[in-house]
């Protein structure tokens, strides 16, 4: 990518507090690891891809990754400092280097650029982000001389007692001059509370003002250390999520009850139902009304689609598409303009063709059905047979009556019928009806000749 300031991102740590066998910055968060917000607000802010600081031997975070940015190793997590050491000589540009966390995925491009611009503002050694969060607990404290200048970072086990804390604390994102960091680097110690190598004590080792640039929204500021954290930065992405789509021209009947992933996008005048939930890849179009209670991962919808209270999954809906309550749309499964499905149907690995309409109690799976079909409720298409799936094919204007067993593989032709009932494992020839069910005969006088009943 381009040349702007260089960037580097420290994710090599333990995240022992998350006590976890997933890598902390794998955590998802609005439905995607959260090292990727760091990741992606930075290229933003600097038009280039960032040295990302990983574990020795980790391949998980590189591989999600991949070209987005460079990834060099850090030996063992013995800092923040130690990490930034790791950057080998020829990543270590001589120019301004923005330096930041990435478990601190709430921080926003505009932000870095802010921090960026405040350092290119002036001649100084070195630019802070500082925040006053709500609940300050594990964080640096910033010591700002009488001037305002910063003097150095205090961590929070290393404070003095009995003296008065500051309220002001290190966000973790930092834009050092590079000619005075990389020197530095090699100059700190580890005598510290934790026997780290601080990154936060270069602050004091460089020459020339360090300056600090307050966020506007201390929610920035929030990292995630532990799962308390994780949910609470869960909360705040999705009200900035909702918000954004609100501001957009979507409805949220309840936003408090609804979870929306971060990089759903809804189209203007859709209405979402309180407790629903979007998440993934969910692109919906215009004039929806999705949800009370809807579930939906994956799903791209064109406009005007109804979805109740239902769960769909890795599916495509065309326009107009009605999904009734307590459906479950399945992975594969695509849906052309103007289907229906009523109440308590299900779709799996099939096409449904334009208009077609499958009642209530239906199972569809791995079938290929035309347009304007209509499958009666009940109805079920039998696709394994114990030891291999088969689809079935049922061609365009099909009627299968309420309550049918198709058993694949077999295939109904165009305009075919079935009558109600029928259990049907030989292929429908087109317009021909298939009844494939015993005869119903009445016994006359039955009731009266029964025997009493206790
Ligand atoms: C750090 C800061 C603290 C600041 C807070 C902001 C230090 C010493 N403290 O504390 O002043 O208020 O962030 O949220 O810098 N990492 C490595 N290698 C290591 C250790 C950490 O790459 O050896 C990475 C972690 O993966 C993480 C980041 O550096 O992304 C910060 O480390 P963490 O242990 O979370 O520091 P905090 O305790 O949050
Ligand atoms: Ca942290």
């Amino acid at each position: 990518m381009g040349d702007g300031p260089h960037a580097v991102i420290l994710a090599a740590g333990q995240g022992k507090r998350m006590r976890s066998a997933l890598p902390k910055v794998l955590h998802p968060l609005g439905g995607r690891p959260l090292i990727l917000y760091a990741v992606d607000a930075v290229r933003a802010a600097t038009g280039s891809a960032p040295v990302v600081v990983i574990p020795r031997g980790d391949s998980a975070v590189r591989d999600l990754l991949g070209d987005v940015a460079t990834c060099v190793e850090q030996e063992s997590a013995l800092g923040t400092g130690d990490a930034l050491r790791s950057v080998p000589e020829a990543l270590r540009d001589r120019g301004p280097v923005l330096v930041t966390h990435g478990d601190a995925p709430l921080i926003r491009a505009e932000t870095f650029q802010r921090v960026l611009d405040a350092h290119a503002s002036s001649p100084r050694a070195c630019t802070l982000l500082l925040g006053v969060p709500a609940d300050p607990s594990g964080k640096g404290r910033v010591i700002r001389d009488a001037d305002g200048h910063v003097l150095s970072i205090v961590e929070e086990a290393d404070l003095p007692p009995g003296e008065p804390v500051p309220m002001e604390c290190n966000a973790g994102v930092y834009v050092f001059d590079g000619a005075q960091l990389w020197p530095a680097l090699d100059r700190l110690g580890s005598a510290n509370a934790q026997g780290e190598y601080y990154l936060t004590d270069v602050v004091a080792l460089l020459t020339g003002p360090v300056e600090g640039v307050i966020a506007s929204d201390p929610d920035e500021v929030l990292g995630i250390n532990d799962r308390r954290q994780l949910a609470a930065a869960e909360a705040v992405l999705r009200r900035r999520t909702v918000e954004a789509l609100m501001l957009a021209g979507v409805t949220f009947e309840d936003p408090a009850t609804t979870y929306v992933d971060a990089q759903v996008v809804v189209g203007r005048d859709s209405v979402i139902r309180a407790m629903t939930s979007l998440h993934g890849a969910t692109r919906l179009g215009a004039e929806c009304e999705i949800g009370p209670m809807a579930v939906l991962t994956d799903v791209r919808a064109g406009d005007r689609v109804v979805v109740g209270p239902a769960h769909l999954e890795q599916c495509e809906l065309g326009d107009d598409v009605r999904v009734g309550s307590y459906c479950r749309v399945r992975p594969n499964t695509v849906l052309a303009s103007g289907v229906e499905l009523g109440t308590h149907a299900e779709v799996k690995h099939s096409t449904v063709g334009a208009g077609t309409r499958i009642s209530h109690f239906s199972c569809v799976l791995d079938s290929d059905v035309g347009e304007a079909v209509n499958i009666g409720a009940g109805t079920v298409t039998c696709n394994y047979d114990g030891e291999a799936k088969h689809r079935t094919t049922i061609e365009d204007r099909v009627f299968v009556g309420t309550n049918t067993t198709l058993v694949a593989p077999v295939r109904l032709g165009e305009g075919s019928y079935v009558g109600a009932g029928s259990f049907v494992d030989h292929d429908v020839p087109a317009g021909a009806l298939a009844v494939g069910r015993s005869r119903q005969h009445n016994i006359e006088g039955w009731a009266a000749r029964r025997p009493p009943q206790p």
